[in-house]
């Protein structure tokens, strides 16, 4: 199977490292990549994730069998209707389906069609509707632009001034353009996030234990809102005997709805929720795997994953060829400083090799490129250094231990990575919940 993974970021990187590993795999490339996929044996080809033409000439030209795309772009754009018109397998939702992502106000009528349950929410096309629903609903509230805004059109508004700013920087500044033609307002839930993912094949939805992100750029969820800062599965707030009924409740209805609508879902299902009071709640989809929940979700995965994608493609995912390293695993991801705002690139790198001889260690790259001079950085967030471990406790020692060896100048970490999901365990062990 000759194998094209879209995208240049950890998460791709470690579609790739698992990809290559898969029995019946004979090559790989990826558009673009990064000088961990690179590294992985696979081949870099300069084609970007939106550069749908040069994306479909180039699967064409290798022969690919399976294209895998790993960030929500391509996906929107329609990469798997145009890789189906060549008759090419292409893991991931149809342009219809990838609108659960691709709009919120889109993914909102699915719930409510579907019966999921998420935050109450009104959808305002003009900014007279807008203002008028901040002050029906009051203060807080979540602000949030339809489309997509690279993980910036979602603002917590403390007070009705703060909501108001917000829709006119939207829809007026109109400062993630066409995403902010319409915005959604929505009531702020309580509680703790997690990430829940699942495999579809059109009918099936095949749970992945959960995971966390860690959003916040600092210690402490402190900081402006970054891509993630690092994450761990599984998720004591939502433990693996929870994972049918949590397929049940938020991805399986939405999967009957979509094959009604004469486009089943195929692809990576990713409910964010959040874990309330009342029962969990669906705060967002994504139609792809999350960066960095992809890292440690790919560490404890076993089996043939280049199988199992083309399985679902084709309709026939079988549960029986999931299985799952009974090991938690955690990454760390290694940022440069100023990222999520401006950064410096071309920062070296060293002691990746010296972090890797720590016992159950995987350097992912997120930003690297392989120079004359060695690697650099290439990105805001560099590297995800993940490890598995027998316990959260074990794999986070064994993560920040590893970290200890990275060496890159003017470059942050998070130090507090799965600390809320040992704060859980703590809890329950001394009888709490
Ligand atoms: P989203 O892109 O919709 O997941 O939103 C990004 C982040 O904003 C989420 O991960 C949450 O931390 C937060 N968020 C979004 N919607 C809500 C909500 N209704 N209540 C509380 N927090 C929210
Ligand atoms: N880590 C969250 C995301 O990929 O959207």
């Amino acid at each position: 199977m000759r194998i094209l993974v879209i995208g240049s970021g950890g998460r791709e990187h470690a579609l790739v490292w698992k990809l290559a590993q898969s029995q019946g795999v004979s090559a790989v490339f990826a558009a673009p990549g990064n000088g961990g996929t690179e590294q992985e044996g696979a081949r870099n080809v300069a084609v970007n994730v939106d550069d749908l033409d040069g994306l479909t000439a180039l699967a064409r030209q290798e022969g690919i069998d399976l294209v895998v795309p790993g960030p929500e772009l391509p996906l929107t754009l329609g990469i798997v209707d145009r890789m189906r018109a060549e008759g090419i397998a292409c893991f991931g939702p149809d342009a219809y389906g990838a609108r659960l992502e691709g709009s919120k106000a889109f993914a909102k009528s699915m719930m409510q069609r579907a019966g999921v349950p998420t935050a109450r929410s009104v959808v305002c096309s003009s900014l007279e509707e807008a203002r008028r629903e901040i002050r029906n609903m009051g203060a807080p509230l979540v602000v949030k632009a339809d489309g997509l805004a690279a993980g910036k059109g979602v603002i917590m508004a403390q007070t009705e001034q703060e909501a108001l700013d917000a829709v006119e920087e939207i829809m007026a500044a109109r400062a993630f353009g066409a995403a902010g033609d319409l915005v959604l307002l929505e009531e702020c839930l309580e509680g703790e996030e997690a990430s829940f993912l699942c495999l579809c094949d059109g009918t099936r939805a095949l749970p992945l234990p959960s995971a966390q992100d860690h959003k916040r750029a600092f210690d402490h969820d402190l900081g402006p809102n970054t891509g993630g800062m690092g994450a761990y599965s599984p998720a004591p707030v939502l433990p693996d005997d929870r994972l049918e009924e949590m397929a049940d409740i938020t991805v399986r209805p939405i999967l009957r709805e979509m094959a009604k609508d004469g486009h089943p879902f195929v692809g990576v299902l990713y409910a964010g929720l959040m874990m309330t009071a009342q029962g969990p709640k669906v705060l967002e989809y994504n139609v792809r795997f999350g960066d960095p929940e992809c890292q440690p979700l790919l560490m404890r995965l076993q089996g043939n994953l280049a199988a199992i994608m083309l399985d679902a493609v084709h309709g026939r995912l079988n549960p029986a060829d999931l299985r799952q390293d009974a090991s938690t695993a955690l990454g760390v991801v290694l940022a440069a400083q100023g990222y999520p705002g401006s950064y410096a690139k071309g920062m070296s790198i060293d002691g990746i090799a010296a972090a890797e001889a720590v016992s159950g260690v995987k350097v992912f790259h997120s930003g690297t490129a392989v120079k004359s001079n060695g690697l650099v950085s290439s990105g805001g967030r560099v590297l995800c250094v993940t490890a598995l471990g027998n316990g959260l406790a074990e794999a986070q020692a064994a993560a920040y231990n590893a970290m200890q060896h990275i060496r890159m100048p003017d470059s942050f970490y998070r130090k507090d990575i799965g600390a809320k999901g040992i704060q859980r365990l703590a809890a329950r062990k001394s009888g709490g919940r």
